[in-house]
């Protein structure tokens, strides 16, 4: 059984997702066991409580630069016997002495088609408005390991939907998290527990059942 660790900032309705399933027992060889918030007033760590699942508060203010937030965060994965650490919506970039550390091992969740719209400063609400700003028609979400660049690691699935006329960042982003986020996250997370997503040449693919 892989040990889950969820990294996040914020409302945590990937979190949420992720614990639904698992409930529901389709996350396949593994379990979340700790939830860590880079935010203590992140209502994703109420979510983790209220199915039972241990806590840890890591605040990024506490840290002046991303390499001691790295380390910090690296001694806590290490103690958690981290197999899996997922970012859902995690809004930290890590430096590579955490990367390094955990290569093909973190899961992140982009809310953009990811060459498009990713990178830094590419995060939340913002992702959706850069893509209103910029008229494209289709827009959706990616899941894929993270390596030492922001949003540059194997991809593992994309998911898709149409961008509308009247769209505002919040009506597309609670769009793409409905049909794409929601979805996807938890099944690459019971993906990678079943060794189902296999690296070569540095892109990654789904096993064939
Ligand atoms: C999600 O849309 C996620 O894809 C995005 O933030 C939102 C978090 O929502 N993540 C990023 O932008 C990371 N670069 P949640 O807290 O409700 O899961």
């Amino acid at each position: 059984m892989k040990n889950i660790v969820v990294l996040v900032s914020g409302g945590g309705t990937n979190l949420q997702a992720i614990l639904d399933e698992q409930n529901k027992g389709n996350i396949v060889g593994g379990k979340v066991s700790c939830v860590v918030s880079s935010n203590p007033t992140a209502y994703a760590l109420q979510r983790a409580k209220d199915n039972n699942i241990n806590t840890r508060v890591l605040p990024r203010k506490d840290f002046s630069n991303s390499t001691d937030y790295s380390k910090a965060l690296l001694d806590i994965l290490n103690e958690e016997r981290a197999d899996l650490v997922v970012l859902a919506g995690f809004m930290t970039i890590l430096d590579e002495v955490l990367t390094n550390a955990y290569p093909y091992k973190i899961i992140n969740v982009h809310p953009a088609l990811i060459p498009s719209f990713c990178g830094e400063g590419y995060y939340g609400l913002k992702v959706h408005q850069a893509v209103l700003d910029y008229g494209v028609k289709v827009s959706g979400a990616t899941i894929h390991f993270v390596n030492e660049k922001a949003d540059a690691g194997a991809i593992i699935m994309q998911g898709v939907v149409d961008v509308k006329n009247d769209d505002t960042p919040q009506t597309l982003q609670r769009r793409i998290m409905e049909n794409v986020e929601w979805k996807l996250l938890p099944k690459a997370i019971s993906l990678f527990c079943q060794d189902k997503i296999t690296i070569k040449d540095g892109k990654a693919y789904i096993v064939n059942n």
